[in-house]
């Protein structure tokens, strides 16, 4: 809904360029999926966002803490991360700086390759560092595991650790073949965790059949938005193609390739 004010202040032309302005507004907000986000910390192609503008993707993140320059026009909400544990101690004031209602925690903490932080230390932090944004009405998303075999019970002792924590939702990571074997795990980690609503925020078929990843891209983003207990979702990722990808959003050019028209336009 949206409306005019003429305060026959101005002349006429200044009124329609205001009435026009709103009504540009009203249409890119309603056009977008709630759900449907960007992985993408591509800064070498920063540019590449304006395809992303009146899209059907509302929010973006980049595993950082501070909204890029180039996101400032496009109305994509930016969401801050915590990927580890350096800097967490300026976690909150940056957030708080920005203005962000929503965060995202550590990032692959059961990974030695990736943040890779002990639950017990990691439980410890968040209180200290990160729940107390909570109180201020950040929406707090825990930490995102993989679906390694480390994963499910690492965020298992994190939350038996974190006894004073409160999470608004749980990010998990997915990658591998199959809408099945998709479903199965997603379906599972609700089962183990159904106090929370779950966040998908990487998540990739990883076939080498270009006609395979379509599909699967296609079908799991309408299911994930007919799943209640689904917050929200973010495909690997919205970078250019390189040789021997398969699931980038983006051509070398940086323009949408058929996966990103799926996942960009696709229904909702
Ligand atoms: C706390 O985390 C440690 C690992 O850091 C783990 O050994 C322990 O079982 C966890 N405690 C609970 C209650 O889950
Ligand atoms: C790719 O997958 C599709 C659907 O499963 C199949 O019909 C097609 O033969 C596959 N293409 C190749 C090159 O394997
Ligand atoms: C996506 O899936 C629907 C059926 O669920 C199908 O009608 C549509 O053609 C598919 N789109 C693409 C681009 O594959």
């Amino acid at each position: 809904m949206q409306f005019c004010v003429f305060r026959f202040l101005g002349n006429m032309l200044n009124t329609v360029s205001l009435c026009v302005l709103a009504l540009a507004f009203a249409h890119s907000s309603a056009a977008s999926n709630a759900k449907r986000g960007l992985a993408f910390a591509d800064s070498a192609d920063p540019t590449d966002i304006s395809v992303a503008e009146n899209t059907q993707v509302s929010w973006v993140y980049d595993w950082g803490t501070t909204a890029p320059s180039y996101l400032a026009d496009s109305g994509i909400t930016y969401i801050p991360m915590q990927w580890g544990a350096s800097g967490v101690e300026d976690f909150a004031a940056t957030v708080q700086a920005s203005g962000a209602k929503t965060i995202l925690g550590f990032n692959e903490p059961d990974m030695s390759s990736q943040s890779n932080i002990e639950p017990a230390t990691a439980a410890s932090l968040w209180t200290q560092y990160i729940q107390p944004l909570g109180a201020d009405g950040v929406q707090l998303g825990a930490p995102a595991v993989t679906n390694g075999p480390t994963g499910t019970p690492w965020l298992s002792q994190f939350l038996g650790n974190c006894t004073e924590c409160t999470f608004d939702f749980i990010p998990l990571h997915w990658y591998g073949e199959g809408l099945g074997n998709f479903y199965n795990y997603i379906w599972s980690f609700h089962g183990e965790f159904a106090s929370w609503p779950l966040w998908v925020t990487e998540f990739a078929s990883t076939s080498t059949n270009v006609s395979e990843v379509q599909d699967f891209c296609n079908q799991s983003i309408i299911y994930l938005d007919s799943l209640d207990w689904i917050g929200g979702y973010s495909w690997f990722a919205f970078y250019r193609e390189t040789s021997g990808s398969y699931y980038n959003l983006l051509d070398a050019n940086g323009n949408l390739n058929t996966l990103g028209e799926i996942y960009l336009d696709g229904t909702d």
